[in-house]
């Protein structure tokens, strides 16, 4: 079976493919929205912090049980394991994990169909087709359906081919052409009336807000969401990194570029929101709150567009294909979960298999967006607010509390002799064992 798994065949392809996941609604629809909700300037501050120091540490043990297990996140973690108690401990987190991933591509699937409805809307406008135009934009039974299942079948097609023609090859694709359509945009907003002072709202933080309970709960979470941890996805990310890649510096640069995009994705959206707000559209309530909340991305930037004239069709097209992308590479780490589990535990078929889980991941998505107004929120709760954050703590509890020091040293050592020496194997494996699980658990208390 180790002959057929899959690996990145390069070090840019697994940068690529794990920054892919990491980058995705999370970066350029909930960043920006929280940090609008929450004060600007202070949350971005806080989030920063929060990212480097805690949410890479986890990262970090989650990338290294994958590599050090070479197998899907049940069987990684069983090879860590010593006794049965262990090994039982081991299958709940790792399927655990795979069931959070699957959860939260149920509710994904369906919030990446409206970004692709909202990128088919102004190319339907530009050939004329008016109704169609209103059609894909007004919430409905079949319009859901058919955009989720639309995003659904990209999904499946892309890991139906395996990693390193699947995961791989697209991420590879589709992760510059998202920076560039990022860079693209900022550059046009920053030329418009407004955006300088929310420039200036994004970048000066009210230090006296830094220390607020919402402000550093919200931040952890985002933190966590953002680089997907939680959910397995990591762990087999991880499993296909060769032994000869320093871990260290990998798992660093992709936290790097997951929040430099959704500190870029801070930069477009904040100032659109005060450009917006100079035309006239109403974004912030009397009492500063912000009036649209987590619809910010589809009721305020459309205006924004419209208000640009005939440009503004094809900045809206530009943005939501940006989205549709990102939404993209961060689904096929949500089913690649699944799927691998499947393979490797159950000797299936990566063809057959994958189709099988997307359809059954879709028909959960219908039965989500059947009853939408309370299923939705229902779901993304459930797995963000509860799963993620209970199996990224077990994650860090199983590197800190079972794994041997030593057998981590050896894992990490691989790629990096030097690493006995660095600062990093002087805090991190301290981290793991006390600061991530309590603080982890800080946050998971307080969405009870
Ligand atoms: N990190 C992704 C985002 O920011 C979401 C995600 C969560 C992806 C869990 C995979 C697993 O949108």
């Amino acid at each position: 079976m180790a002959a057929s798994r899959g690996a990145f065949s390069s070090r840019l392809g697994f940068i690529m493919a794990a920054a892919g996941s990491a980058v995705g609604l999370g970066n350029i629809w909930g960043f920006p929205t929280q940090t609008a909700s929450n004060g600007g300037a202070a949350f971005v501050l806080v989030y920063l912090v929060l990212a480097f120091c805690l949410a890479y540490p986890a990262f970090m043990a989650e990338l290294l049980i994958g590599r050090y297990g070479q197998a899907n996140a049940v069987t990684s973690l069983q090879k860590i394991s010593r006794n049965i108690f262990h090994k039982r401990f081991a299958f709940v987190v790792g399927f655990g994990g795979i069931i959070c991933a699957a959860l939260i591509l149920s509710f994904y699937g369906i919030l990446a169909g409206w970004m692709m409805s909202y990128a088919v809307e102004p190319f339907t406008r530009i050939i004329g087709m008016e109704s169609t135009a209103d059609w894909v934009i007004t919430q409905s039974l079949p319009r859901n359906l058919l955009f989720c299942a639309l995003f659904m079948f990209l999904t499946i097609f892309i890991i139906r081919r395996g990693v390193e023609e699947g995961i791989e090859k697209w991420s590879k694709r589709l992760m510059p052409v998202l920076i560039f359509l990022l860079l693209g945009l900022i550059s046009y907003v920053m030329t418009l009336k407004g955006a300088r002072e929310g420039v200036s709202a994004y970048l000066n933080p009210d230090i006296s807000r830094v220390l607020e309970p919402d402000l550093l709960i919200s931040a952890l979470g985002q933190a966590f969401f953002s680089l997907s941890l939680g959910t397995s996805v990591m762990v087999i990310y991880g499993s296909y990194i060769s032994k000869k890649e320093n871990l260290v510096t990998l798992g660093a640069q992709v936290t790097l570029i997951d929040v430099s995009i959704a500190f870029l994705a801070g930069l477009l959206i904040i100032p659109s929101m005060y450009v917006a707000q100079a035309q006239g559209v109403a974004i912030f309530a009397e009492d500063g709150s912000l009036i649209s909340g987590s619809s910010l991305v589809f009721t305020v930037l459309p205006s924004l567009f419209n208000s640009m004239g005939d440009i503004g069709l094809y900045v809206a097209l530009a943005f939501f294909i940006l989205m549709s992308v990102a939404a993209l590479t961060s689904s096929i780490s949500m089913l690649e979960g699944p799927v691998s589990y499947a393979v490797e535990r159950h000797n299936m078929e990566r063809k057959k298999v994958t189709t099988y889980i997307g359809i059954g991941i879709f028909i959960l998505s219908a039965i989500i967006i059947a009853n939408i107004s309370f299923m939705l929120d229902f779901v993304a709760i459930l797995a963000t607010q509860y799963g993620q954050p209970i199996i990224a703590m077990l994650c860090c509890v199983f590197v800190g509390w079972i794994w041997f020091r030593n057998d981590i040293l050896t894992e990490l050592k691989q790629g990096n002799d030097m690493v006995e020496h660095s600062l990093f194997w002087k805090i991190w494996p301290w981290y793991t064992k006390f600061v991530c699980p309590t603080a982890i658990a800080i946050v998971f208390w307080h969405s009870l």
